[in-house]
């Protein structure tokens, strides 16, 4: 609709140029929103606004010329001037109506992309394998698999790339340590965490030890067998405790879509060697930079992208240059997603930029760093277990499923074992999970289990209830939604605004698709619910007074249902039929 919409005033300021009304050459992107007060129409555009100065007229003068010269469309039934002036635009209940029903039957529920299907690289979770997954890699992991669910619903291709970090001198000390004690060492590899802290603490208290482990690193470089088992071996063991979280966690991450740092290893010295060909390397401390004139310090001051140290190592940006070479020319991608801390904001933007100017992505390619803020704990300091280590995933899961089986339990006494452990599961996770994608990406939040696990606001359980009411409306009538016949007639204003908001779906996984952005598809799922309680509340359903009624309630509760539903799959939650 808002599409149509643009097109109709877009035809109205053509005809105003024509007119002499608008001088030519004016190229406004025009703004369509939906609006919250229903009473003030569906849609409104502030583009009488925006071309008041060029047309040297006052905003509710040019709204009138603008209106009177919109073409007749059977979607809208009026327009009005509104405010400083804006155009608020009324649409037809019975289109909208038709609408819903072409969603009804539509697989998609009438949801398309806006743009061309593209090809889209999704570079998420990317944890380094040194270590164990900590709460740090929830927010990539999660918010990333959500956006890959919502460009892949609405047709791009969309390819994964966990980017592990699986190559660096940190594993010198592990392998150093592997090798030394491997019985001790096998236990304790059950635990990441701990591997790494005595492999630490041995090389902080060794000289001898930490030479070791640099020569190991050495001879790893260089392609020993013996190294190169025990790395396998490492990372296998790391990699298996991550797919053990992902798997949990409901997120579609498989050992195909790992590709690790290690995997660009032999493109570091040809990304060097292509960007001294350019002209762009110059030499500084002995390491090899690139400069740009864009990027300085406060003080004014030249910040380089290092590419190769002194000693002859290559770093992360090389890494990273080497992998969108790889992504643009041999995965061929339209667009690269990168969801990664906020904090490697700058690496990014000048690593795009070296690709760019060294050829490594083709020109139309669209690069993103899609940097997200720092989970904090609930006091709002960082996160941090008790005595002050880091939080493994795994607990924070574990423990989030205990308390939700415990709230359910609570609500729910007669559900046998087996049903409360499942239902405990969907909505500890998907609390977890929900909690972290309904926040703005680019802001910090406070991990809170209380809040998160309450069946009030703009939760899990509260949208996954909201889903299962829907779902006992239908086992109660016994029957689906192709048995239920009539068609959707708007009359109610809950009805009304009920539908106008499924009407919104497709434009609001647009926006999360094009923004990456999935707190807009959680406000709208919430919203969603919302209007469905009050139209429940005020338009009896099971007992509407006549059955074209009934039945066109019944068709709109059916469409909500479904609607909730793709959405919280979306969202990588796991939508239940009862709890
Ligand atoms: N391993 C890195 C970290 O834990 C994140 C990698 C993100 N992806 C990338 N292509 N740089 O900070």
């Amino acid at each position: 609709m808002k599409d149509s919409i643009r097109q109709l005033i877009q035809q109205a300021l053509n005809r105003l140029v024509g007119e002499g009304v608008l001088p030519e050459g004016l190229t406004p992107t025009i703004q369509v929103e939906n609006t919250k007060d229903k009473s003030h129409g569906d849609f409104a555009s502030n583009i009488a606004m925006m071309l008041a100065k060029p047309a040297a007229m006052k905003p509710r003068d040019l709204a009138e010329k603008i209106i009177a010269a919109l073409p007749a469309d059977e979607g809208i039934t009026k327009v009005e001037i509104a405010g400083p002036g804006f155009l608020n635009f009324f649409q037809n209940s019975a289109a909208l109506a038709e609408r819903l029903e072409a969603a009804l039957a539509d697989e998609h529920l009438g949801v398309r992309k806006a743009g061309p299907a593209q090809k889209v690289v999704i570079d998420l979770s990317s944890p380094n394998l040194a270590k164990e997954m900590h709460v740090g890699h929830l927010r990539s992991t999660i918010i990333g698999d959500g956006v890959g669910r919502v460009l892949e619903f609405l047709g791009d291709e969309v390819i994964r790339q966990n980017h592990v970090g699986d190559w660096g001198t940190q594993f010198g000390m592990l392998l150093a340590y592997l090798e030394e004690c491997p019985v001790a060492a096998q236990s304790e590899l059950s635990d990441l965490e701990e591997f790494y802290r005595a492999a630490k603490k041995r090389f902080d208290e060794s000289t001898e030890f930490a030479d070791r482990a640099r020569a190991l690193v050495v001879k790893l470089q260089a392609g020993d067998a013996e190294c190169l088992r025990l790395w396998n071996r490492f990372n296998d063991i790391s990699l298996s405790h991550c797919q053990k979280v992902y798997d949990r966690l409901n997120v579609r991450l498989s050992p195909a879509d790992v590709r690790g740092e290690s995997a660009y290893n032999d493109e570091l010295p040809g990304i060097v060697d292509a960007l001294r060909d350019k002209g762009l390397l110059s030499e500084s401390d002995g390491a090899q930079c690139v400069f740009m004139d864009e990027f300085k310090n406060a003080e004014g001051n030249p910040l380089p992208v290092i590419v190769q140290k002194a000693g002859g190592g290559y770093l992360y940006a090389t890494t990273d240059l080497a992998a969108m070479r790889y992504r643009s020319q041999v995965l061929k991608a339209d667009r690269v997603l990168y969801f990664v801390d906020q904090r490697q904001a700058l690496h990014f933007q000048m690593a795009f930029e070296v690709a760019r100017r060294a050829g490594f992505v083709h020109p139309g390619i669209q690069l993103e760093h899609m940097g997200f803020g720092t989970m904090n704990g609930a006091d709002g300091r960082p996160f941090k277990t008790r005595d002050g280590g880091t939080v493994k995933l795994i607990d924070l899961l574990d423990e989030a499923q205990e308390r939700a089986y415990t709230l359910v339990k609570g609500k729910n006494a007669d559900l046998d074992e087996a049903e409360l452990r499942q239902i405990a599961r969907a909505v500890g996770i998907g609390a977890v999970k929900y909690a972290d994608l309904s926040k703005h990406r680019t802001s910090d939040y406070s991990f809170n289990f209380e809040q998160m696990l309450s069946f009030e606001g703009n939760t899990a359980p509260y949208l996954l209830y909201a889903y299962t009411r829907v779902a006992s409306l239908f086992r109660k009538l016994g029957k689906g939604v192709d048995e239920i016949g009539g068609q959707i007639q708007l009359e109610a204003e809950q009805e009304q605004a009920l539908a106008a908001k499924l009407a919104q779906f497709g434009d609001a996984l647009n926006n999360v698709g094009e923004k990456g952005v999935p707190h807009l598809l959680c406000s709208y799922l919430y919203d969603l619910a919302g209007l469905f309680s009050s139209f429940y509340e005020h338009c009896p359903i099971l007992a509407a007074d006549s059955e074209t009624r009934k039945q066109s309630r019944l068709r709109l509760a059916a469409l909500t249902g479904r609607t909730l539903k793709q959405g919280l799959e979306l969202l990588g939650l796991e939508p239940l039929e009862r709890m």
